[in-house]
């Protein structure tokens, strides 16, 4: 692409949760909780869970077709497809392989990335490079997950924040002047590794009965330092991408960040100076889907009315590794 005369457009946006609704009052029955704990620790009052049959291409595919419903434009214009999961239906192979299959867009190439809840604006920064090559016009960058499959439903302190989800959006190279992906900042930092992770199953500890006895194959979590460090790092980086663009936040429409806790987006809010009616929330009804939390606010909000055509949009975005990141946008 050249610098100056094309841009990157996001020509549409596809969202999907599963029917199964789960309420803070349903959780309450299976284990030592509540949902006056879950609402006031989270912001959380329900969330969806996928059915058994349900794997994450599945809700994948969903997403991905309602986001080339959006974007007008068939499979068959679409030239790569990336996806963003940490809930892979297989170790191998990626997923994206299977939701070609589903879509029928046999022969492009596609692959699976590893940014965590990050995934969005992790994805965006691929597909935006990967359109400097002429050989992509159109880019399918998906994000999903069943969150469900890798938690322990065992330790009430990780199982209620986190749920099923997917969303995609279709990206394209269009000559300048159009609205699209205007920045994207990424983060990461590897020395946090240890506080959000699925110890076993991988190679360091391969899947034994005794990994699986000791619970290592789900997911483990240092809950308030993950807080501690999204506040910081998902702060910076929404502070520093507006600085090298030369916006304040007057100038913005709306903030989606990553739904994970109604306080860590309060504490953002705060440290930005942000009005909270900017701020796009949907982990009520939503709770913590991993990447694609992000594109369901965005498509959500959309979908109602409130994000209109045009709008500038900053998102911010933060998961396990560490990663972050944050992007601005115009739909
Ligand atoms: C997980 C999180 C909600 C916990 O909230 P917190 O205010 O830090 O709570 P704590 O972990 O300090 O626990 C406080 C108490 O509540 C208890 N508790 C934990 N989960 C509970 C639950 N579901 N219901 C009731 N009590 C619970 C703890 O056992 C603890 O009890 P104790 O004081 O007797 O030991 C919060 O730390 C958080 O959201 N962190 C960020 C996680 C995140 O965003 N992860 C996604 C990354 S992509």
């Amino acid at each position: 692409m050249k610098q100056s005369s094309e841009c990157v457009v996001i020509k549409g946006v596809g969202s999907y949760v599963p029917e199964r609704v789960l309420t803070n009052d349903d959780l309450s029955t299976m284990m030592d909780t509540s949902d006056e704990w879950i609402r006031t620790r989270t912001g959380i009052r329900e969330r969806r869970i996928a059915a058994d049959y349900e794997a994450t291409s599945d809700l994948c595919a969903r997403a991905a077709q309602l986001a080339l419903e959006d974007a007008k434009i068939g499979a068959a214009d679409i030239d790569l497809i990336i996806l963003g999961t940490l809930s892979p239906d297989m170790l191998i192979p990626a997923t994206a392989m299977f939701v070609q299959r589903k879509l029928g867009m046999e022969g492009i190439p596609c692959f699976d990335f590893g940014a965590a809840c990050s995934g969005f604006q992790y994805g965006l920064e691929i597909a935006r490079t990967m359109l400097l090559s002429p050989q992509y016009k159109n880019i399918l960058l998906i994000c999903g997950d069943k969150l469900s499959s890798i938690i322990d439903w065992q330790d009430r302190s990780t199982c209620i924040l986190f749920a099923d989800g997917a969303g995609a959006v279709v990206l394209s190279r269009e000559p300048a002047g159009q609205p699209g992906v205007i920045d994207v900042l990424l983060g990461s930092n590897g020395e946090h590794s240890d506080i959000l992770n699925i110890p076993a199953g991988g190679s360091r500890e391969p899947a034994s009965e005794r990994t699986i006895r000791e619970r290592k194959h789900y997911l483990r979590m240092d809950g308030r330092e993950v807080f501690r460090l999204a506040v910081q790092k998902m702060g910076e980086s929404m502070g520093k991408i507006l600085e090298r663009n030369n916006l304040t936040i007057n100038e913005i429409s709306h903030v989606v960040t990553h739904q994970a806790n109604v306080r860590i987006m309060h504490a953002i809010a705060e440290r930005l100076r942000i009005p909270m009616e900017k701020v796009c929330i949907t982990l009520d009804k939503f709770g913590n889907t991993s990447a694609s939390s992000i594109i369901l606010a965005i498509d959500h909000h959309r979908r109602q009315g409130i994000i209109s055509p045009g709008e500038l949009i900053l998102t911010g975005g933060f998961g396990a590794g560490l990663t972050w990141g944050a992007a601005i946008i115009r739909l």
